[in-house]
């Protein structure tokens, strides 16, 4: 078998083999295919796609092709979550102590932020001492004694998608539904456990923009996940604007406490309920998933869930201080409001604009090595929908850095779009698929 044959191949719109899509993931992995080659094959499955079979094929080559985590040492069905990735979006931070507190083992394995988009394990990396790494011994202890872990994922697994989302990431291969599914899955297949419940984003903040592209997305994730065995349900949510009010670490974090003290923004605690309750489902607490959310909702009330979150951070060594004093998260030296320069409706927040203007601040990354600001991110006052004055405060924009503010600044007008009709809000959550 040779790289040049299965590049004319797929070229040519031929479908690829197991033993074809294992050669070459194995090939590139070890740094037998060079780049060129791998990147000829990537831009043909850009361009040709992949059947069901192909896409699974190369999700598995990809999901053993490193260290996989066995789950079974823990007691219960494990339920992971995953976003697709957005702006604002913490719900992580709270349907996952929520499920937890309602008897759902969650040992989760969180990303890192890149480019406008955040990542879980910088959020709980603003948590003061909070460690995101555990050896393998007492990540299965904290859930098997807690109910919950979340940590970073490991370097040792899914080597083969590290290697070829970067280079997809610098060789516009990145936006093919088979390779995102099958990536993402590989992920999520390797780290171990029964259940997955996908939230895969639409809108400007999100990879996917159209929600029939998101739906198709999700409708693939969820045949990879039950071919593997696992019950997956995906969950197609609204990315036009940014979820909740906060963006940027620390602040992300706050609005996380705020919510699961029952005074988040509504539709935070909408998406975090749900996602709850999906979970819940399929960790076999309830037999639907409408009585997961309602389960979801009285350990919300309770503070049930809040508590799960204390404890969490304080087993993985970090200030539960801030859940009562919130101000001993990082704090931004400096802070700029953007004022509206019109009165009228806000028709919309350009998700992805937000998102960038976070990055800008300090918050995002722009390169994987690049430090962060834990401190910076951007508040919106203002969501779709709501009526605002000539001169009132539409975000504000934190930060440590003056020049990196001002930069922020000019971009964050741009996102608010104020006009006189009184608009239509976006649905939150617009399609369930797999339950
Ligand atoms: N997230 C991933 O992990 N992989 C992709 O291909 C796209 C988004």
């Amino acid at each position: 078998m040779n790289m040049i044959d299965i590049i004319l191949k797929k070229r040519d719109g031929g479908k690829l083999t197991q033993a074809e899509l294992r050669f070459f993931v194995k090939g590139f992995t070890e740094g037998s295919i060079p780049d060129y080659q791998a990147s000829a094959l990537l831009m043909a499955v850009y361009f040709r796609g992949m059947d069901k079979e192909e896409i699974f094929e190369l999700t598995n080559a990809m999901r053993y092709s490193g260290d996989t985590i066995d789950l079974s040492d823990i007691q219960g069905i494990k339920v992971d979550k995953h976003s697709t990735g957005g702006v604002g979006d913490k719900t992580t931070l709270i349907a996952a102590p929520l499920a937890a507190a309602c008897g759902v083992p969650v040992a989760k394995m969180s990303g890192r932020g890149l480019g406008f988009t955040g990542g879980t394990v910088d959020k709980l990396e603003s948590i003061p001492g909070f460690r995101t790494t555990l050896e393998p011994e007492e990540f299965f202890r904290q859930v098997n004694e807690n109910g919950i872990a979340l940590i970073g994922q490991t370097a040792h697994i899914t080597p083969a998608d590290k290697k070829i989302y970067a280079l997809r990431d610098v060789t516009g291969t990145v936006e093919n539904l088979g390779l995102i599914a099958s990536s993402i899955m590989s992920k999520k297949l390797a780290a171990g456990s029964d259940a997955i419940v996908l939230d895969v984003k639409c809108g400007s903040g999100a990879f996917m923009e159209e929600q029939e592209t998101a739906v198709e997305l999700g409708r693939m994730m969820c045949e990879i996940g039950v071919a593997a065995g696992k019950r997956t349900v995906a969950l197609i949510t609204d990315m036009s604007q940014p979820l909740g009010r906060a963006v940027g670490n620390s602040l992300e974090v706050r609005e996380a406490i705020e919510t699961l003290k029952g005074r988040g923004p509504d539709d935070i605690t909408e998406l975090s309920l749900k996602l709850a309750g999906v979970m819940i489902y399929l960790g076999g607490r309830t037999k639907t998933a409408a009585e997961g959310e309602i389960m979801a909702q009285q350990a919300l009330h309770s503070g049930a869930g809040l508590e799960k979150l204390r404890s969490l951070i304080l087993r993985q060594g970090g200030d539960a201080g801030i859940i009562e004093e919130t101000d001993r998260l990082p704090q931004p030296a400096l802070k700029k409001d953007i004022l509206a320069e019109s009165a009228g409706y806000v028709q919309s927040i350009d998700a992805k604009c937000v998102g960038l203007v976070s990055q800008h601040t300090g918050a995002g990354r722009l390169t994987r090595e690049d430090d962060i600001d834990l401190s910076a991110g951007v508040l919106l006052h203002k969501k779709v929908g709501d009526r605002v004055n000539r001169g009132e405060c539409l975000a504000t924009i934190c930060g440590s850095s003056k020049s990196k503010i001002a930069a922020a600044e000019k971009e964050a007008q741009k996102a608010f779009v104020i006009d006189r009709e009184k608009p239509q809000k976006p649905t939150l959550i617009k399609e369930v698929l797999g339950l």
